[in-house]
C-alpha cells in the first residue's frame, strides 16, 4: 500500500486517480453512517493540499479540526460574522424567529437606522426618530454606502420600538416629521414578537454568531473578510477551515451562515480577474439545505453548484443518502464516490450508474467505495486513511 495515494485497489496496489479532475465538476460522496465518508473527504483534502490545490471547508461539527496545515477560523473563538452582512430575512432565519411582514419592514428600517448611528453619527444608542424631519432622515439614508454595513445588533430590540411611531393626533400634527409619538396600538399588538426578538438578541446562538460570546481580549476576524483574505493571498496553507461547531445546536443559524458563505465565495470568485480554482467542502450537506424546496434557488449551496464552475469553484459534499438531496441539486454532480448504501432506490437515483449492482454496493466494507466519473469506467477502491487521522 502506498502511503501517499488516495486509494488502492482491492489487492492493495496503489491507484492513480486524477483527483483534480474528479472534483472539478462537483463530487458527491455518499454512504451509510459509518461507511467512511468523512475519512474519504479528509483523505481527499490531504491529497489536494499536497498538490497545492485551494480548499475551503465549511465544518459544522468540528470534525475537520484534525486536518493538518489548515488555516482555521472558529466561531466563538477567533471569528464572528458581521451582523450587517445579513438581510432582515436572513437575520430572522438565523435567530429562528418568525415575524409578520409589518415587523420585518420595521426590522429593515431599524437596521438602516442603526447603520446611520454606527457609521454616520458615531453614537452607540438607538436612533430616536420622534421629531426627526423626513428630509433629514432621507439625506442620511442616501449617505449610507455599502461601506457602512456594520451596526450594533444588540440595539435592534430597542430600535424596533423607535420605528413604531406616528404623527400627533392633535392640531399640532406635523407631517414633515417621521413621527411625533409612539404608536402604542401597533407596539402592543406586536408585543409578543418584539419580546421574542429581544430574547433572541441575548441568546447564546446570537452571541456566538456575532462575536459577543468570546472572552474579552481575544482577537477576532470577520468571517467574510477571512474568506476574502484567504482567496486573495498566496498562502503556504492551502486549506481554510471555517469551524461552525459552536452553533451545532442551532441548525437554522448554521444553514444561514453556510448559505451566505457559499454565496459570497461565488461572488468573490466571479469578481476576481484571475480566480484560482477552489474546492469547497461540506460534510452531511443535506442538513444545511432549506427544508422548503421553493427556497432552493435562493440558497448559496445551490447557486454554487449551478454557477460555480465558471468561476472555478467545485463542490465536494457528502450525504448519507442521495435521496436526501432534491433531484435538481443531485443532478449537478458528475462524479460520485459511493460507499456502502442499503437501498436500491438510493443507487438508481444517481445518474449513470446502471451498471452497478445494488447488492454489491450494499456489501461494501468501511472505506471501500466505487469511484464514478463521467467518461470513465467505474472503479472499486479502498480509500487510504491518512496516517495522522485517529
Ligand atoms: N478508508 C478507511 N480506512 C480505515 N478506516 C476507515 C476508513 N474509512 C473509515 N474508517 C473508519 O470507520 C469509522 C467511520 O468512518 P467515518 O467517520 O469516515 O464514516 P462516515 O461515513 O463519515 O460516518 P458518519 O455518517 O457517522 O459521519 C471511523 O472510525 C474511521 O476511522
Ligand atoms: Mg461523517
Amino acid at each position: 500500500m502506498t502511503k501517499n495515494s488516495f486509494a488502492t485497489r482491492g489487492d492493495g496496489e496503489s491507484l492513480q486517480i486524477n483527483l483534480q479532475k474528479l472534483i472539478r465538476k462537483h463530487l458527491l460522496i455518499v454512504g451509510q453512517t459509518g461507511s467512511g465518508k468523512t475519512t474519504s473527504t479528509l483523505a481527499l483534502l490531504n491529497q489536494l493540499q499536497h498538490a497545492n490545490y485551494t480548499n475551503v471547508v465549511l465544518d459544522p461539527t468540528g470534525e475537520y479540526r484534525q486536518l493538518p496545515n489548515a488555516v482555521t477560523y472558529r466561531l466563538a473563538d477567533n471569528a464572528y460574522l458581521e451582523a450587517g452582512q445579513l438581510s432582515a430575512q436572513q437575520l430572522c432565519l438565523a435567530l429562528n424567529v418568525h415575524l409578520p411582514d409589518s415587523v420585518i419592514n420595521a426590522l429593515i428600517s431599524a437596521i438602516n437606522a442603526l447603520r446611520i448611528q454606527r457609521n454616520l453619527v458615531n453614537d452607540d444608542q438607538p436612533y430616536v426618530k420622534i421629531n426627526v424631519p423626513i428630509a433629514k432622515y432621507q439625506r442620511q439614508l442616501e449617505r449610507l454606502g455599502d461601506w457602512a454595513r456594520s451596526y450594533n445588533p444588540q440595539l435592534l430590540g430597542r430600535q424596533l420600538i423607535e420605528e413604531m411611531i406616528i404623527p400627533s393626533e392633535g392640531d399640532d400634527a406635523d407631517y414633515s416629521l417621521l413621527g411625533q409619538q409612539y404608536d402604542r396600538r401597533v407596539i402592543n399588538s406586536n408585543w409578543l414578537q418584539l419580546t421574542t426578538v429581544r430574547q433572541r438578541l441575548i441568546s447564546h446562538a446570537f452571541r456566538v454568531l456575532f462575536g459577543e460570546s468570546t472572552q474579552k481580549g481575544r482577537s477576532q476576524t470577520e468571517l467574510l473578510f477571512a474568506l476574502k483574505m484567504f482567496l486573495n493571498q498566496t498562502s503556504i496553507h492551502r486549506t481554510l477551515v471555517i469551524d461552525l461547531s459552536a452553533l451545532q445546536r442551532y441548525l437554522s443559524s448554521q444553514r444561514v451562515v453556510i448559505s451566505l458563505l457559499f454565496h459570497h465565495l461565488l461572488m468573490m470568485q466571479l469578481a476576481s480577474r484571475q480566480p484560482r480554482p477552489v474546492n469547497i467542502v461540506l460534510d452531511e450537506a443535506h442538513r444545511y439545505l432549506p427544508t422548503d424546496p421553493r427556497q432552493l434557488a435562493d440558497n448559496g449551496i445551490f447557486q454554487v453548484l449551478r454557477e460555480g464552475r465558471k468561476a472555478g469553484i467545485s463542490v465536494t459534499m457528502t450525504t448519507q443518502s442521495p435521496l436526501d438531496l432534491p433531484a435538481r441539486l443531485r443532478s449537478q454532480f458528475s462524479s460520485y464516490l459511493i460507499h456502502r448504501l442499503a437501498a436500491p432506490e438510493e443507487l438508481s437515483s444517481l445518474a449513470g450508474l446502471t451498471a452497478l449492482s445494488a447488492n454489491d454496493i450494499g456489501q461494501l466494507r468501511t472505506g471501500e467505495a466505487i469511484v464514478h466519473q463521467d467518461g470513465h469506467d467505474n472503479m472499486e477502491v479502498f480509500v487510504t486513511k491518512p496516517e495522522w487521522l485517529h
